[in-house]
């Protein structure tokens, strides 16, 4: 993925809801993922308001976890005249003739928190976080609590062959590289979601000892933090202590589990894709500004030295 410009963005909570009128009239066709996660079903609530607040009228697909449905609705916008598109993609690659169809048409392209292997010209602008940043955000801070202490990590990865998935993951193998007592001994997806972080952790569990051979588990995401945390205590460990549990999102969920001791560290993303989106759109339909290729959110850690309980409070009622 190459990023000719980048642009760094604050994640806010206020951000959520501030907006303009300006793009009031346009139409804009949204291919969401579907809602494997709480932070997706987050980011779709929140695209929804943002569209409100600035009278947008907003096309909504949700694609199932499949490319073949954002395909097939992308073409949908492409012949109903919108005038731009947002998409999540689930996976990187196999972008190019779908959105080679969206550039003919003059529709312009907005990729949301998930990057493509493909030519930068596919698309206006992409708003996603760092995610090798994230990765290493995570892996730094694990390798800084374990100190000198031989750890064997066990990976949960998001969806196979999504950008959050690879990068998250090379983030987390940079950061630990230097750390010659800190390994990760199993990796596997978990597809981002709860049932399956929690099914691939039992898988983990019992072939480490039951446990015992596991010092910290790193998912890529919290949903599946929080699934494997269910499947630590079923096996008589305490999630937390006996494995320490690092993730990424900074879910509602997590910051309970934090508050409990179950979990130590996330990584924040911010579901407010869709308000610096809008807001470039709006300029450049205004009078021509062409953003940033890449609007980079925010990479925040918290722990549980961020006042977690009034963290959860926050962002409860925030479309989690
Ligand atoms: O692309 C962002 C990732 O997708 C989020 O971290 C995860 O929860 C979601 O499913």
């Amino acid at each position: 993925m190459k990023f000719v410009t980048r642009l760094l963005i604050g994640t806010a909570f206020g951000m959520v809801l501030a907006g303009s009128a300006n793009a009031a009239g346009l139409t804009v066709g949204f291919s969401q993922i579907g809602s494997e996660s709480g932070w997706r079903a987050a980011e779709t609530s929140v695209t929804k308001q943002q569209a409100e607040k600035r009278g947008i009228d907003l096309k909504f697909a949700d694609a199932q976890q499949k490319q073949e449905n954002q395909i097939k609705a992308i073409r949908g916008f492409i012949a109903q005249g919108v005038d731009a598109i947002l998409v999540a993609p689930v996976v990187a690659t196999g972008w190019e003739a779908v959105l080679g169809e969206a550039k003919d048409a003059d529709i312009p392209v907005i990729l949301l928190d998930r990057g493509i292997d493909g030519s930068p010209d596919l698309y206006m602008t992409m708003v996603a976080s760092d995610q090798v940043l994230e990765g290493k955000v995570a892996g730094e801070w694990l390798v800084k609590d374990i100190g000198d202490k031989p750890c064997n990590v066990v990976e949960l990865q998001g969806t196979t062959g999504s950008s959050p998935a690879i990068n998250r993951k090379k983030g987390f193998e940079e950061a630990i590289a230097g750390a010659s007592n800190v390994k990760i001994t199993r990796s596997q997806t978990g597809d981002f979601t709860r049932a399956k972080g929690k099914e691939v952790m039992e898988g983990f569990l019992k072939a480490e000892n039951g446990g015992k051979n596991i010092c910290a588990l790193y998912a890529h995401n919290d949903d599946m933090a929080v699934g494997a945390i269910q499947a630590i205590k079923e096996a008589g460990l305490k999630p937390g202590t006996d494995i320490k549990v690092v993730s990424i999102d900074a879910v509602p969920d997590i910051f309970k589990a934090m508050a409990d001791g179950e979990a130590n560290a996330t990584v924040e993303l911010t579901p407010n894709m869709a308000g610096p989106a809008f807001d470039a759109l709006e300029a450049f339909k205004k009078d021509g500004t062409v953003p940033a290729k890449q609007i980079i959110t925010e990479s925040k850690l918290y722990t549980p030295a961020d006042d977690p309980m009034k963290v959860y409070e926050e962002k409860k009622g925030l479309g989690y």
